[in-house]
Formats: structure tokens, sequence, C-alpha cells
């Protein structure tokens, strides 16, 4: 088949769990099988598919560390990307069908309500990541493009702030809808140790072991064989 010719299997999967959630969203709008509040509805479906994606875009890494499949690498943009294109969604349901565009009452509630100044905080650093994930940009800002793309370890964590927060639930004694958040600040705490150097160093070390040790059984001087 031509599509498998010019895109791998893991793009095709991505692009597919990317466009799912919107296409699910329209299907259930056009068959009017939504819940009772739609709004609040649509609002909680982008803002997980967004940190979902987020997230996924974060594990690239250190799944390529482990599995040696560099093609994760290369994904992590587009899964970047997706992430911008459905906070951006989420953001708009919320300016547009959940405050009708009244920007003083939005401005009100961003300052009343914790949890969407830290969504704000995180919606407003993930555009210029969006912006500069283009060739073009790596290349005109040099050293500082990676600077710059590493205050994705800042979005997710607040994203996940957010997402706790709005549950108003207890993360510490799991009161309230909270495990779902909760699984996604696990993995994110586990990815994020991943990165501190002294793990990763370790990390490194039991993967080349577990590599190398069967090479090195091979080349036992055959003197010492019974
Ligand atoms: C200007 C920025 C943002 C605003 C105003 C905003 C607004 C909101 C609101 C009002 C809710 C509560 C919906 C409800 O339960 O009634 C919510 C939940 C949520 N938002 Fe945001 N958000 C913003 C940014 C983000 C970003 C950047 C992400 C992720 C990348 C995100 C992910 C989520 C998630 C996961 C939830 C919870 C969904 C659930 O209850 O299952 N939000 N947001």
């Amino acid at each position: 088949m031509k599509i498998f010719n010019r895109y791998t299997p893991l793009q095709i999967t991505i692009h597919l769990y990317a466009w799912s959630a919107l296409f699910w969203i329209i299907f259930e709008l056009l068959t009017d099988s939504f819940s009772i509040n739609p709004i609040q509805e649509l609002e909680q479906r982008t803002g997980r598919h967004a940190i979902t994606l987020l997230v996924l875009s974060l594990l690239c890494t250190p799944l390529n560390n482990i599995f040696k499949f560099p093609e994760l690498l290369k994904r992590r943009r587009t899964l970047g990307l997706y992430t911008l294109m459905y906070a951006t969604i989420h953001v708009l349901i919320f300016i547009n069908l959940d405050y009708g565009l009244a920007w003083s009452l939005i401005a009100r509630t961003v300052f009343e309500k914790p949890y969407i100044i830290v969504g704000t905080i995180a919606f407003l650093l993930l555009i210029p990541l969006g912006v500069t994930s283009f060739d073009v940009w790596k290349v005109r800002l040099g050293k500082n493009w990676k600077r710059l793309h590493q205050v994705v370890y800042i979005i997710a964590p607040l994203a996940v702030l957010h997402y706790i927060w709005s549950k108003k639930g207890d993360i510490l004694t799991l009161s309230g809808d909270i495990l779902r958040p909760a699984i996604y600040a696990l993995i994110l705490t586990v990815f994020l140790l991943m990165r501190i150097p002294a793990v990763r160093k370790y990390l490194a070390s039991l993967s080349t072991r577990s590599l190398t040790l069967p090479f090195k059984k091979s080349t036992q001087p055959k003197a010492d064989l019974p």
C-alpha cells in the first residue's frame, strides 16, 4: 500500500490517535449522544487529550533510551503540535462556549481560580514551543532552541497540577475523582526522575551491562573452562 511507503506505522498510529478525540466529539455531537453538560464534557475531553499527548511526547526520549528506537525522537514534534492544537481547542471552548467571550468575567475567573492561572501559564508557555518547533527556527535559534524547548519540563508539571486542581479532590487522601490525574502525576514524576543525571547514568549502565553480558561470557579465556 502506498500509504505505508510514505508513513511509518508509528506515524500513522500517532495521527490516528491524535485525531480520534476530535472525531469522537464530532460523531457524538452529530448523533446527539453527549452528556447533559456538553460544554463541560468538551472542556474535559480536550484537556485530557492535550495532557495525554504532552506526556506521550515526553516519554519518547526515555523509551528510546530503553528500547533503542530512534524514530521516537522524530515524533516528538508531531505529538507536541497536537498537544498545542488540543490545548488551543480546550481554551477556545472555555473562552467562547463556557464564558461567551465575556472578557471581564473571564479575567475575573482566571484570577479567582488558581487552577485556571496554572493552566493559563502552561498554555502561554506552550505557544512559543509550538511556533518554534519547525526546522527553520531550529537553525535560527541555534543553541537557544534546545534551551527554549526545555521549558516543556515546566509546562508538564503545570499541566498536571492544573488537572489535579481542577478535580477539586485531595491527592493525599485520593478523595474525589483524583485517580486519573494521580496516574499522570506518577508517570511524570518517574519520567522527571529519569532525567536526573545520576539516575540516567545508572540506567544507562544497567542497559549496557545487560547488552554486553553475553558478549563478555563468550570471550572468557578458554583455559578457565573445565
Ligand atoms: C488558558 C489556559 C486554560 C484554561 C482557561 C483551562 C480551563 C480549564 C477548565 C475550566 C477546566 C475544568 C473543566 C471542568 O471540569 O469543568 C479544565 C480542566 C482541564 N484542563 Fe485546562 N485550561 C487551560 C489550559 C490547559 C492546558 C495547557 C492543559 C494541558 C496541556 C489543560 C488540561 C486540562 C485537563 C487535563 C483538565 C481536566 C479534564 C478532566 O476533568 O477530565 N488545560 N481546564
